[in-house]
């Protein structure tokens, strides 16, 4: 592989998902093609706060990372986005509530972040940040003292919102991986009405990401992520009911998403 073949989301240090600001790569120690010196697009911002937009910076020298590879500013750009503060902030919300109580959600929102990183290029650097916070956190309604509907989208993003999160990042929680189906089982419609879902390509990426990571964080296909929970939950619960009637709607986000990230020539492993 030649440097002009990396793209940025190589950057993330593997197994690691999301590098907070401030975090130092080790540059000796990395296989990324990767740099430290003055930020080319913030020239003059590299002061005692360092880049003020949000690039991860090197203490030592207060410099932005640029990657070596051909896809220049854009590649920046994206990292930029992936370091933002909505971000870390996700991440740090998500990290306290799931990594005790419950390790192994918090490896598969873990996973499903990834995903959602390798999608980003396809959105705005707002977006891709918003798309990769609501990732870390879309699952955090499982914490038992979030869960007061006991129906984790709705109790995530009531939660989300008390904390003062954007309301498009609740309401991509909240309809995360066609809930509203499972909201009607569970005669909650009406309570998880007070968000409306987006139905954007987004969105897709949102459900995509989440349906093609097992409960571990490693990538999966759509049909064995649906088997897999039909299996967990067993043939008499209303999850395995639910995942039945949503499977076409999911597979439809899935299969829009690979065809957008195939058309931008994004790879991605489908297991
Ligand atoms: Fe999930």
């Amino acid at each position: 592989m030649n440097s002009s073949q990396y793209m940025w989301s190589d950057l993330l240090p593997e197994g690691s998902g999301i590098v907070p600001i401030g975090n130092v790569i080790d540059v000796a120690d990395s296989h990324f093609p990767i740099k430290a010196g003055p930020c080319g697009l913030h020239a003059g911002l590299n002061g005692p706060g360092g880049c003020s937009a949000n690039h991860a910076i090197l203490p030592s020298v207060r410099s932005c990372y640029l990657p070596l590879s051909a896809s220049g500013v854009g590649a920046l750009t994206r990292y930029s986005a992936v370091v933002g503060s909505m971000v870390e902030r996700a991440e740090q919300v998500a990290r306290e509530l799931l990594q005790d109580e419950l390790p192994r959600r918090w490896e598969h929102v873990q996973g499903v972040a990834r995903r959602a990183a390798l999608a980003s290029p396809l959105f705005s650097v707002d977006d891709a940040d918003l798309l990769v916070a609501a990732a870390l956190l879309h699952d955090i309604g499982y914490v038992s003292r979030l869960s007061t509907a006991r129906f984790h989208p709705l109790d995530g993003a009531r939660y989300l919102r008390a904390q003062g999160f954007p309301r498009r990042l609740c309401a991509l929680v909240a309809h995360h991986s066609c809930a509203y189906r499972e909201a009607e089982l569970r005669g909650l419609a009406a309570d998880l009405a007070e968000w409306v879902d987006e139905a954007s390509d987004l969105r897709d990426v949102l459900w995509w990401a989440d349906m093609t990571t097992t409960p571990d964080g490693k990538p999966t296909n759509i049909d064995d992520r649906i088997e897999e929970i039909q299996k967990r939950y067993g043939p008499e619960d209303l999850v395995t009911f639910f995942i039945r009637q949503a499977k076409s709607e999911l597979a439809g986000a899935v299969e829009r998403t690979e065809e957008r990230l195939q058309a931008a020539g994004i790879g991605y492993i489908a297991k």
